[in-house]
């Protein structure tokens, strides 16, 4: 996301810092600046006339520059040109409001033209990781974990639905009542999920994750307590030994996070394929090739799914092939390219347990139409997959692996797995922090000739039962 010209806040233009207020005629782009005022004295019947007076001047911008120029991509030129006209036509004809309002309705002016409206100052804040918004007036953000409520409004349900319509616009979307759910991607490759009514029944909502634009490696991780450097030390080994991982957990869990970190583990000598649905991955190797999967165009043809990507992906020689997640008909092409020589494929997963993944991979499979034996679906889950990394979003926000457990073949119709390392939450402190520890739970890992193959000696003493890191 482009950065908006003036002034911005981290929690949104109500907290704007204040500053004099100046209309400079003689000079081509007039600056105003606010000296300090409180939002709270404007009335509501004074915040309706502003409105309408925003929605006047915006549309008297948008015809005097032309709609199909806005639709273009945003260059600084633009931005700065559409502001200069609306701090000239603020100029002649002010606002119902305070002079020390006008720089503030400057920008809201420019963000509903060019950006995302009243959500752009969030943009500015990186310690926001999610942005959701419940209807107009109603707009939540994460930071570091946890979710807080913000006094960021927009006007009306139809104010979210012009935000909605400029992010689908971009990618060749609409979002209308023939189809009113629908993902896309902002230019700086935050996730955005939006949904209007009469699906949402709280008014259009939009969903957004962010995404840092530093990749967390393991060492991030480690020093944010989600594991300890024994488990990172495994996971690394069975990344350069070419296991098949699997990470697994809930929504917004940090399974693409510690997916990203566990692939600088691979080699750069290696081509790796990644497939994705909207692309996450920041792979730090010289020889990678992103695809990401197509949604239908607006008459509902040429959608390219993750499954036909996988299968093509088989054709590009690939070393690696790690698929962003795995969510339905790819599974069985994915577990076939996994046990036909595309070891060392990583992959995430929502499920809540090792042994919930396997039940998901197998109704997957079975959902995708494949009529095959149980018995035949459980083998080939058994012979792919070879590590699953457990991964939990605990209360407080924090992020923890739980569990990680290898798969150690079939006794029968059952897929044997045991566990290596996990983290046992004993409760929560005073001040919400969680409390619990990290354990090895004593079993070796069954893979140590293939890691010294490797190159990647893990001491038998690593896998001694014991604790590992205890938060208090
Ligand atoms: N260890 C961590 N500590 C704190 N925040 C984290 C940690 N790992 C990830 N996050 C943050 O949590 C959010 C979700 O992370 P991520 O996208 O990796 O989760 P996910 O499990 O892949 O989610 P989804 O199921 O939606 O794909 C991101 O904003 C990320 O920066
Ligand atoms: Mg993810």
């Amino acid at each position: 996301m482009e950065p908006v010209e003036g002034v911005r806040s981290q929690s949104g233009w109500r907290t704007l810092p204040a500053k004099e207020t100046v209309v400079s005629s003689s000079s081509p782009t007039p600056t105003i600046t606010p000296p300090p005022v409180s939002i709270a004295a404007i009335t509501h019947d004074q915040r309706s006339s502003i409105d309408r007076y925003k929605r006047a001047i915006q549309k008297q911008i948008v015809d005097a520059v032309g709609s199909s120029k806005l639709k273009t991509p945003n260059p600084e030129t633009q931005r700065s040109e559409i502001r200069s006209l609306i701090v000239k036509q603020i100029a002649q004809d002010p606002p119902p409001a305070p002079v020390a309002e006008h720089e503030r309705i400057a920008r809201e002016i420019l963000d509903d033209i060019l950006g995302l409206g009243p959500l752009e100052p969030l943009f500015a804040d990186p310690a926001i990781s999610d942005i959701l918004v419940n209807g107009p007036h109603e707009v939540y953000v994460e930071r570091r974990g946890v979710l807080e409520l913000t006094d960021v409004q927009f006007r009306d349900d139809d104010h979210v639905v012009q935000v909605i319509r400029r992010i689908v616009e971009r990618i060749n979307r609409r979002v209308d009542e023939s189809s009113p759910m629908v993902d896309a991607r902002l230019p700086d490759g935050s996730r955005v999920n939006a949904i209007i009514p009469p699906l949402s029944l709280r008014g259009p909502a939009i969903s957004i994750r962010r995404f840092g634009n530093k990749a967390r490696t393991l060492e991030d991780l480690i020093r944010l307590h989600m594991l300890t450097p024994e488990i990172a030390n495994y996971l690394r080994a069975a990344v350069k030994s070419r296991l098949n991982v699997v990470i697994s957990g809930g929504t917004g869990s940090g399974k693409t996070t510690l997916l990203n970190a566990l692939s600088h583990s691979i080699p750069d000598t290696e081509r790796i394929v990644t497939i994705e649905d909207s692309a996450e991955l920041k792979l730090q190797q010289r020889h990678v090739l992103p695809l990401e999967a197509r949604p239908a165009n607006i008459e509902g043809r040429g959608a390219i799914t993750v499954r036909d990507l996988v299968r093509n992906a088989l054709r590009m020689r690939p070393d690696r092939i790690v698929i962003g997640e795995c969510r339905g008909s790819e599974a069985l092409d994915m577990l076939q390219a996994m046990n036909t020589g595309h070891n060392g494929s990583l992959t995430t997963l929502h499920a809540n347990t090792p042994r919930d993944v396997l039940a998901r991979l197998e109704t997957m499979v079975l959902m995708a139409g494949y009529d095959l034996p149980v018995r035949v679906i459980r083998q080939q889950i058994a012979s792919a997959v070879n590590v699953i990394v457990q991964t939990n979003r605990l209360i407080g926000g924090s992020r923890r692996v739980t569990s990680v457990a290898e798969i150690t073949g079939m006794e029968q119709d059952v897929i044997c797995m045991q566990e290596i390392f996990n983290y046992q939450q004993t409760g929560v402190s005073p001040t919400g922090a969680i409390t619990g520890f990290f354990q090895s739970t004593g079993v070796r890992t069954n893979y140590s000739e293939q890691m010294n193959t490797a190159g990647c000696h893990l001491e038998t003493d690593q896998f001694a039962q014991r604790v590992l890191h205890r938060d208090y």
